[in-house]
């Protein structure tokens, strides 16, 4: 119930009509029982300072921010985390106290969240055994490949970056070593590196846009196999996907990018509420949501 004091969260988008994030951040809301609302809002470009200046006035708490401005948003912010700033890119804003704006981006949270729930642990740790996933092949090197990059080599993986245009992925390594100076990540021209790089690879990751769409080419080559030892993960999260639908073919372990969709909004909802996120509710509003006929999906 929408009373005086409910406080504000929102997404920022162009357009932002088919978002999944209120579906799924109100039914964590309500299930924590706390008095907030998020809505959507649609700002096109040429409004976006307005906007970003206007949250700490309105009383928002936070916003999500999604395509089309998730790197524009960047000068507004009056700090960075490390990984947005990394990255180059903000998916969720923090209003503080003092009305300045936190700028974080919990996309690589959220994939390594997701690995952990499917009992995928990547990184060392003093307590436990080597972890067998050593080596990352990533596909792609937009923002969300760079998100997936930054916390892979940030955890002691060996990184390879394979895209159609090369300087985007030589500059995702620029960018990642700046942050981890030892890094071993490189980058490689897709498809044509896939054959000698996928052999080697323990997780091999789509990061490109590939497969949202019916008629969207392989993000793979068809002629390099996958390993019945391999993870597969692909970061679109509308369904097995044919990239998925081949990776199963040859026995991998094939996993879609619904679980990252959930658990970047359960980071975003720690940091505006200060309370666990009610994972489980926020995946069943999803399904709820993906189950509605003719939805298209974004977030
Ligand atoms: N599951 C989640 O929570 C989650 C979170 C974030 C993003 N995502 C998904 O991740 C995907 C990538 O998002 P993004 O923001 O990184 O997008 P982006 O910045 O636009 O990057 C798109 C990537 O796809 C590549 N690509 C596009 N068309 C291609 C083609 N025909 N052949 C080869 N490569 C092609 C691009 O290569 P070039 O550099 O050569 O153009 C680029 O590497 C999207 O599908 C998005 O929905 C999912």
């Amino acid at each position: 119930m929408v009373n005086g004091s409910t406080r504000l969260l929102g997404v920022i988008g162009w357009p932002v009509a088919h978002t999944l994030s209120p579906a799924m951040q109100n039914a964590a809301l309500a299930a924590r029982g706390l008095n907030y609302i998020y809505v959507p809002l649609p700002v096109p470009p040429e409004r976006l300072p307005a906007a970003l200046y206007g949250l700490p006035a309105l009383g928002f708490v936070g916003v999500n921010v999604t395509v089309p401005h998730k790197e524009a948003v960047l000068p507004y912010m009056a700090e960075l985390t490390p990984i947005a700033m990394a990255v180059g890119a903000v998916n969720t804003i923090v209003v503080r106290e003092d009305g300045s704006l936190l700028g974080d981006n919990t996309d690589g949270a959220g994939f390594l969240d997701d690995l952990r729930a499917h009992g995928i642990r990547v990184g060392e740790s003093p307590d436990e055994a080597p972890s067998p996933y050593r080596r990352a092949l990533i596909v792609g090197a937009g923002g969300a490949a760079r998100a997936v990059a930054y916390v892979l080599a940030g955890a002691g993986m060996e990184v390879a970056v394979v895209n159609r245009t090369l300087e985007r992925a030589l500059d995702l390594c620029a960018t990642i070593r700046r942050a981890w100076p030892e890094a071993p990540i490189t980058a490689h021209p897709f498809p044509s590196a896939l054959a000698r790089l996928a052999p080697e690879a323990d997780l091999i990751v789509n990061a490109t846009s590939l497969g949202l769409h019916e008629a969207d080419p392989l993000p793979w080559d068809p002629a390099v196999p996958f390993l019945p030892r391999q993870v597969v993960y692909d970061l679109i999260y509308t369904g097995r996907t044919p990239f998925l639908a081949l990776a199963e073919q040859y026995g991998a372990r094939a996993i879609g990018g619904l679980g990252m969709l959930i658990y970047q909004g359960a980071r975003a909802f720690e940091l505006w509420t200060g309370v666990p996120a009610p994972v489980e509710v926020m995946a069943a509003a999803l399904e709820k949501r993906r189950n509605a006929p003719c939805q298209p999906f974004a977030f």
